[in-house]
């Protein structure tokens, strides 16, 4: 299950085209691409992430070093790149020329001047100011079920346009993505901020855990971001897995699918109902 998430997000990692996770991602305001991404798995609950990692096309394995080849959980930023690049990984520019014109466009809208209270309460001064684009935070996160034994894996360059050095869920195990083999396993994409505000995932296995349907526990969790995230209007999503193979994913204000494939029924894209 570990190396099937692994290989799994790999490819959405290398896909230039995908304005939200690895190569072709949206930087931060200062235009550098920073990426977030954790690996866990269900058995012995090891896990390892990365986060504000720069220079790297596959922030997954180099997670995935962390826990396999250190005592620790996370590096962070400078760490995170010097550790890769002990362990001989690449570096190379991760900003694609269709990335870098997009934030040069949303810079030059933060340089016009601003005329609502709204714009200023998100602007966060002159950099890191909330981004006006659609495909924001979708970060890609995947969980491998496979003989009783959970992984997961999420990877993404985060808030497009974010403050440098802003973490959003994905590394941060428990928020975007969560596997115990004893419960089931979850996975988020969204508003990173709301995931870490409500422990998101590891609250959708605990809910497994005490047996509710996957379904029941998403939909559980997706409503109380969204009753506590108030004036935020949060958008996310969240997909769980039992260890029976039942599915739940549920979202608010997010367009939201997933894709799946099992023994029954084989491979097939699902859109999510929006619970708001
Ligand atoms: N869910 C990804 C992020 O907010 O960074």
């Amino acid at each position: 299950p570990l190396d099937a998430v692994e290989a799994g997000v790999r490819v959405t990692e290398a896909d230039e085209t995908i304005g939200t996770v690895g190569y072709g991602g949206r930087p931060n305001a200062d235009g550098v691409v920073e990426l977030d991404s954790a690996i866990m798995r269900g058995d012995t609950l090891d896990c390892g992430a990365v986060a504000a990692l720069r220079d790297v096309l596959h922030p997954v394995s180099v997670a995935r070093m962390v826990m396999e080849h250190t005592p620790h959980v996370l590096l962070v930023g400078d760490g995170a790149r010097q550790f890769a690049v002990g362990r001989g990984v690449p570096t190379q520019d991760m900003l694609t020329p269709a990335a870098r014109a997009a934030w040069e466009r949303w810079r030059e809208e933060q340089e016009a001047p601003r005329n609502t209270d709204a714009d200023a309460a998100w602007s966060g001064g002159d950099r890191g100011g909330r981004a006006p684009v659609e495909e924001d935070h979708d970060t890609i996160g995947m969980v491998v079920l496979e003989g009783g034994r959970f992984a997961t894996a999420v990877t993404t360059s985060g808030w497009a346009y974010k403050l440098p050095g802003r973490v959003g869920d994905s590394p941060i195990v428990g928020a975007g993505g969560y596997c115990d083999d004893e419960a089931g396993a979850c996975v988020a994409s969204g508003d990173g901020e709301e995931m870490i505000r409500t422990c998101a995932s590891a609250s959708v296995v605990e809910a497994l855990r005490r047996g509710a349907h996957p379904q029941e526990a998403v939909e559980e969790v997706v409503r109380r971001i969204d009753r506590k995230g108030g004036a935020r209007k949060p958008s996310v999503g969240l997909l769980a897995v039992d260890p029976a193979g039942r599915v739940g994913a549920a979202a608010v204000r997010a367009a939201f699918s997933y894709a799946i494939t099992d023994d029954a029924a084989g491979p097939r894209v699902v859109d999510v109902e929006r619970l708001a």
